[in-house]
């Protein structure tokens, strides 16, 4: 059934538990529209008027039978929430050291930059057997990675991340779709998804035009191109905190409040500094929204993630 579009091939850990859900799901609708059906039918027969000046029978309620129609769907529902609930968590819960990869969309292609620093446009290669999450964006409008065959699907937003996380199970060759629309050419925003064994994914990163350095090499050379060093190059008397070790760290800011810099943080502080200040420091930063493109804000973000636990 891998070509009916209807039921695209399982090549994703999680593929076969989103495909139970939906199996769940089809076989209690079904069921309900067997019962339901049938019984109109049924009782249309049955209780059909038989002669002209025939009276039925005046019914008025029944409490048992209100019960049972209300707690056993009530029951039903709270098992389907159960079920969907659990996959949810699977499908959002990033397991810890994913291999990561950054996205961005743009009317109308995908490009994505691998931590080695290779890049690749409508394409995606991938290892089997191992988490990839993508930390995605987009450059221009709303737009949707969708990869059928892992069953996963996400939307790519302007002006923030968004993460997804999937593990390929199968080696192999599958769609990549814009689910959505996005403008004229939205139909034309595919590509494909290479599942490789890992020796065959660390060989392409090595092969073709070689990656002249690594997303954490090139967002440390923006850093310094920036004059971001100047601020924050560590030191009590550094104008701006230092950054090592901040990721996913709490920050007090000045106005008491505490927040997690996580990628979002990192990027909102980058382009709207202003937003959120650390307490102790003043609102000096200059504003670079509009002078780095997705690409290089991806590049110093994955970074100031690197330097999680160093000096
Ligand atoms: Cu991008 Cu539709």
């Amino acid at each position: 059934m891998s070509d009916f579009p209807l039921f695209p091939e399982q090549a994703s850990t999680i593929a076969w538990q989103v495909d139970a859900l939906y199996g769940l799901l089809l076989a209690l609708t079904l069921f309900f529209i067997v019962l339901v059906f049938g019984l109109v039918i049924v009782f249309s027969l049955k209780y059909r008027r038989k002669s002209k000046d025939e009276q039925p029978e005046q019914i008025h309620g029944s409490i048992p039978l209100e019960l049972a129609w209300t707690i056993i769907p009530l029951f039903m529902a709270i098992g389907v929430f159960t079920v969907g609930a659990d996959v949810y968590f699977r499908i959002e819960r990033s397991p810890a050291d994913p291999l990561e990869i950054y996205v961005v969309g743009k009317q109308w292609m995908w490009k994505s930059q691998h931590e080695s620093g290779k890049r690749e446009i409508n394409t995606l290669h991938v290892p089997v057997g191992q988490p990839v999450r993508l930390t995605m964006t987009s450059e221009d409008v709303l737009h949707d990675f969708f990869i059928p065959a892992f069953r996963v699907k996400k939307d790519v937003v302007p002006g923030r991340y968004t993460t997804m996380w999937f593990e390929a199970s199968k080696v192999g060759e599958y769609h990549l779709f814009c689910a959505e629309y996005c403008g004229t050419q939205h139909a034309y925003m595919i590509g494909k998804v290479y599942a490789m064994e890992p020796g065959d994914y660390h060989d392409w990163l090595l092969g073709g035009p070689m990656a002249s350095e690594s997303m954490e090499k090139a967002g440390e050379r923006q850093f310094a191109q920036l004059g971001c060093e100047s601020c924050h190059q560590g030191g009590s008397d550094a104008r701006g905190p230092h950054l090592a070790g901040i990721y996913d760290q709490k920050r007090r800011l000045s106005s008491g409040r505490e927040v997690v810099a996580d990628i979002d943080y990192i990027r909102e502080s980058i382009l709207h500094p202003q937003a959120k200040i650390v307490d102790g420091y003043d609102p000096i930063m200059p504003v670079f929204d509009g002078q780095i493109n997705e690409q290089s804000l991806g590049q110093i973000v994955a970074y100031i993630k690197s330097l999680e636990g160093k000096e």
